[in-house]
């Protein structure tokens, strides 16, 4: 009997571990995010006192905004992550308003934690991704207006206004806080920087070029 109870209690202490290791699974109705209990380390935030919490805490305006697409992408993103919207602490989602000029491209780039369901709401948007297993295969569409796309989890992934005019794209995804590593950037221009000589064996090229592209991310 006190073995059966002795499992038992093992079962539910790795449950709860899990339970609190991954989002969403949330064990209340919400856990806005108290930015200022420091002291307490959790996985995301500490929950702030359900009294203290406001209609505010759940609130982000702006998204339809467009953004300055002036710059070398010719992209801009507004991604609300918990820290604009607390009360997606613990959730497991967020969102992301990409705006586009025509050619603009959010480069490749992949979210760590996060899936991504990506609708156009104007204009023509060439996306893909490229898998891992069994080959690099890409998987690529031209969406218009209203097409919906799935980015799985952690691939890398891309997006180009092909359109005549500018394009606005919302996603969602499956993390508070997806991450994003753009490739290029974390490539090139990391800090302190890779050693050329890796990155020109990795792609195959001369060093001069990669030394222009570090200069490029830098
Ligand atoms: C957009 O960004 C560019 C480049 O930074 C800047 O020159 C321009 O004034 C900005 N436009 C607006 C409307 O803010």
């Amino acid at each position: 009997m006190a073995n059966l109870i002795l499992s038992l209690s093992l079962v539910v202490i790795t449950w709860s571990s899990l339970a609190l290791a991954h989002e969403p699974s949330p064990l209340q109705d919400f856990c806005v995010a108290d930015f200022n209990a420091a002291a307490v380390r959790v996985n995301g935030f500490a929950c702030l006192d359900p009294k203290q919490v406001t209609p505010d805490h759940f609130l982000f305006r702006g998204l339809n905004i467009p953004g300055n697409t002036s710059n070398p992408l010719g992209s801009f993103i507004n991604r609300p992550t918990v820290l604009e919207i607390p009360g997606l602490n613990t959730l497991g989602i967020s969102t992301v308003r990409v705006d586009y000029r025509p050619g603009g491209v959010v480069p490749p780039h992949r979210h760590p934690r996060a899936s991504e369901i990506l609708t156009v709401l104007e204009g023509t948007v060439l996306v893909g991704f490229v898998t891992s297993d069994p080959e690099n295969r890409l998987i690529s569409k031209v969406l218009q207006k209203g097409d919906v796309f799935v980015f799985p989890l952690g691939l890398v992934h891309f997006q180009q206004n092909v359109g005549q005019g500018n394009a606005v794209t919302i996603a969602f995804l499956s993390s508070q806080n997806p991450g994003v590593i753009a490739i290029a950037n974390a490539v090139f221009g990391s800090d302190p920087a890779i050693n050329a000589d890796v990155l020109a064996k990795a792609f195959q090229v001369d060093k001069s070029i990669i030394n222009k592209l570090q200069a490029a991310h830098n």
